[in-house]
């Protein structure tokens, strides 16, 4: 039995770290200031992007790509059920219909096949998830985007670092969002970013992450620029947005985790790779397929119970990890089960293979700076499980 429990995920701060935050809050900006500048050149060349826009979480970048994609009331944008409510809920917010296409059994990423079935004359965009960090299969859904159309949205949230096909998450999709949650690969504490290569769509989505607030008189409506040196206290409102800036205190401690990020992701591949030497082959347990073109950072390390192996429910194989002191989590609960969703009218039943994986799926713990002996445990305690289940 472990002295201390160990959680799915955690984030990895050093002293570096603290010291870049340290250093701007000794500064003259803490909020939005030269480090969203530095930030954004050093997203744009660790992924090849042409534009990067920081903001102060995922959602908040997820938000903005609808917006920069121009969907809006009664359009339809399809996504997966297997994520983070926030990769549906960016469409409710700017009035849209989220729709579910199924996932495939054995990546669980959105099945191309499905989109296609649910593509009707409204659907205007794609939000795909790389779940755990496994990239979706881009290519089909490019072609399917091209053929109808759509936007494609690449929700990287747990794949900042993955690659399709070689090329950086980030790179590819139309409009590609980051989360810098503490559990992620890079943290900034909370944060997010909005990738792409569209000019147009970058400005949107930057004066969208401040109030639509336009500070540049050349491009003011209302405003001549000999007026606009009369009053240089002026700025125009062009469009309705949020307050979705990332202060520069964030921004610094992001920074200074980007410079690890390859270590980081190292770390991950190494016990990601102790586990499937482990687990495969393991009677009970069924593991996530990675697709070939697919290159992922790891981000989760998900388990699916084999319930024609194991008398258990998964429910009693989480309880029995925790009683072990290993914290696994599920991700995710279907979207559409929760109240906000079934009160808009979906029902259960609507996405039969995400419910089948989400009843028999578990993430254990994988961050970089676990030690071997922690994997080691993790390990043991599966395999107890499993012999103490098999049927
Ligand atoms: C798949 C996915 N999309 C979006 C988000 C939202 O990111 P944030 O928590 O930074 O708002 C998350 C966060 O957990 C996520 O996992």
């Amino acid at each position: 039995m472990r002295d201390t429990p160990l959680p799915y995920g955690k984030q990895w701060i050093d002293e570096d770290d603290i010291a870049a935050v340290a250093g701007v809050l000794r500064s003259d900006f803490v909020t939005c200031g030269p480090k969203i500048t530095e930030l954004e050149r050093v997203l744009c060349d660790y992924t090849g992007a042409a534009h990067a826009v920081a903001l102060n979480s995922g959602t908040a970048a997820l938000h903005a790509a609808v917006r920069a994609a121009g969907i809006g009331a009664g359009d339809e944008v399809i996504t997966t059920p297997l994520t983070f409510m926030a990769s549906a809920n960016c469409a409710l917010y700017e009035g849209a219909v989220p729709v579910f296409a199924d996932i495939d059994e054995e990546t669980y990423n959105i099945d191309p096949a499905r989109i296609e079935e649910k593509i009707t004359p409204r659907t205007r965009a794609v939000v795909a998830v790389d779940y755990a960090g496994e990239v979706v299969d881009a290519d089909a859904i490019r072609a399917l985007c091209d053929a109808h159309r759509l936007v494609f949205i690449e929700d990287a949230a747990h794949a900042i670092g993955s690659k399709h096909r070689g090329r950086m998450t980030g790179s590819y999709a139309d409009l590609t969002c980051f989360s810098f949650h503490p559990v992620k690969t890079v943290t900034a504490g909370e944060g997010g970013a909005l990738l792409c290569d569209d000019g147009e769509r970058a400005y949107r989505a930057e004066l969208f992450r401040s109030h639509g607030m336009e500070h540049d008189a050349s491009r003011m409506t209302q405003m001549t620029a000999e007026q606009a040196k009369e009053e240089p206290w002026y700025y125009e409102q062009q469009m309705l947005g949020y307050n979705y800036r990332m202060p520069d205190i964030n921004a610094a401690l992001l920074i200074s985790q980007m410079q690890k990020i390859d270590r980081f992701i190292a770390r991950r591949k190494e016990i990601a790779a102790k586990y499937d030497a482990a687990f495969s082959g393991m009677r009970g347990i069924l593991l996530q397929k990675r697709a070939p073109w697919s290159d992922a950072a790891r981000h989760l390390y998900v388990i699916r119970l084999d319930t024609q192996a194991l008398s258990c429910t998964r429910g009693e194989f989480y309880h029995a990890l925790r009683d072990m002191r290993i914290y696994s989590q599920i991700h995710y609960v279907p979207v559409y089960y929760f109240p906000e969703y079934q009160r808009r009218g979906y029902g259960r039943g609507l996405c039969p293979v995400a419910e089948r994986v989400y009843d028999s799926i578990l993430s254990i713990p994988l961050f970089p700076k676990m030690e071997d002996r922690d994997a080691d445990d993790v390990i043991e305690a599966v395999e107890t499980l499993c012999r103490k289940y098999r049927r």
